[in-house]
């Protein structure tokens, strides 16, 4: 018989993130916990759908009177409801033209669109990402053909930010590169930076030819819907050119079906224009156009006051347990007698805190208790609940302690 074409690839290794899951998935023990992933699970353990969605989708599913495609760069409504999200409905730079968004396969397919336009018109630059960032950002921008560098973001001694080195890496970066910034929620730290130090970033990026990509994948889950996008409408206002990947994965709970953004903000309209016809070669070589569900159901909740109202409040539940959650498993921690300080957990923002916990702890965490971290140290609160809080915390005692 023929050999298979297929015979000596070898096997890949598990992602780092989604593989936690596939092995999670597959565990039988029933006190398991999944604080891999992020995704926000409520007070019972589920994943929910939101009352919002389940309203915009019943009436969308009355509403919808075609399946035929849609147009390259997506769903006209969802695309301007996203630049009222990011910028502020009545934004100078949506009224000049200039930030032009399309719909992506969530916030993954945005950042990937955006790496393929930047890599057809850049293909020298170097993309610098923090140390650490989302497991996936290196292997996304390496896929699409970059250099990916890193410049220090994170510092293990205070568990903030090391704004100085990062600062002065910053500065070193050559015209020309790209620069990957998390405009909120960090992932995985949970550390940002503070308004004054954006500020001061955009003053050195102001005066230098860098090219900023936003990764914005929590809107609402630090502050609130407004004040998470301060850094995206600083930018704007600056008048820098950038982009933005965003996402309603989170916010939306809306994982699944894939809904996402990439907006780019140009110098002015007609260089918008140009921008958008470039971008929309990228989405017809790469899935040709999106798919409607998921952005029908953003766009419905968006453009109508009184559910937009209502998700609002939704989203400040989601916010506020993890919230709690941070402060219930610094507490229980020190209540099962741990001696190391984790209070620095209260200070970060988001789904995720980077806990310290060294990869042989994160190891055994998960082959004694079944509990699932990713081995960066990165937890997800927003997996936590009342229900598994305990068990969760005195499984990290007794490792710790042994
Ligand atoms: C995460 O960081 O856990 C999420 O953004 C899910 C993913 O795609 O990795």
């Amino acid at each position: 018989m023929q050999l298979s074409p297929f015979a000596k690839i070898e096997a890949a290794p598990p992602d780092p993130i989604l593989g936690l899951t596939e092995a999670f998935n597959a565990d039988s023990n029933p006190n398991k916990v999944n604080l891999g992933v992020g995704v926000y699970q409520d007070e019972t353990g589920r994943v929910p759908v939101l009352a919002t969605v389940r309203e915009a989708e019943r009436r969308w599913l009355e509403k919808e009177d075609s399946k035929s495609y849609l147009p390259i760069d997506g769903v006209p409504a969802y695309n301007k409801a996203v630049q009222g999200l990011l910028f502020g409905t009545n934004a100078q730079v949506i009224a000049q033209g200039r930030a032009v968004t399309v719909q992506a396969l969530g916030g993954t397919g945005a950042l990937r669109v955006g790496a393929d336009f930047l890599k057809r018109f850049f293909p020298q630059a170097k993309v610098w990402i923090s140390n650490p960032s989302w497991e996936n950002h290196r292997a996304l921008f390496e896929a699409a053909g970059f250099i990916a560098m890193t410049y220090p973001y994170y510092d293990p001694v205070t568990h903030g930010l090391d704004f100085d080195a990062m600062m002065n890496a910053i500065r070193e970066i050559p015209d020309g590169d790209i620069l990957l910034l998390h405009a909120s929620c960090h992932n995985p730290t949970g550390v940002d930076l503070s308004e004054a130090q954006w500020h001061e970033l955009v003053a050195v990026l102001s005066a230098k030819q860098i090219i900023p990509f936003l990764d914005f994948a929590y809107q609402g889950f630090y502050r609130g819907i407004e004040e998470d996008a301060f850094a995206v409408r600083l930018f704007a206002q600056s008048g820098l050119g950038f982009l933005v990947a965003s996402s309603f994965s989170k916010n939306f709970s809306l994982y699944r079906e894939r809904v996402g953004a990439l907006t780019i903000v140009t110098g002015d309209a007609e260089e918008s224009k140009r921008v958008l016809s470039q971008v929309k070669r990228v989405i017809r070589t790469n899935w040709s156009n999106p798919s409607s569900h998921g952005a029908q159901v953003v766009a419905l909740v968006l453009n109508d006051p009184e559910l937009r109202q209502q998700w609002i409040q939704e989203v400040a539940q989601m916010r506020e347990r993890i919230w709690k959650m941070r402060r219930l498993f610094v507490e229980k921690l020190r209540e099962k007698g741990v001696g190391r300080d984790f209070g620095f957990i209260e200070r970060q923002n988001g789904m995720f805190s980077f806990s310290g916990l060294e990869p042989e702890v994160v190891d055994r965490l998960r082959a004694e208790f079944s509990l699932y971290i990713v081995r960066s140290g990165r937890i997800c609160i927003a997996a936590m609940n009342e229900r598994n809080i305990d068990y969760i915390c005195q499984a990290i005692a007794k490792v710790l302690r042994s």
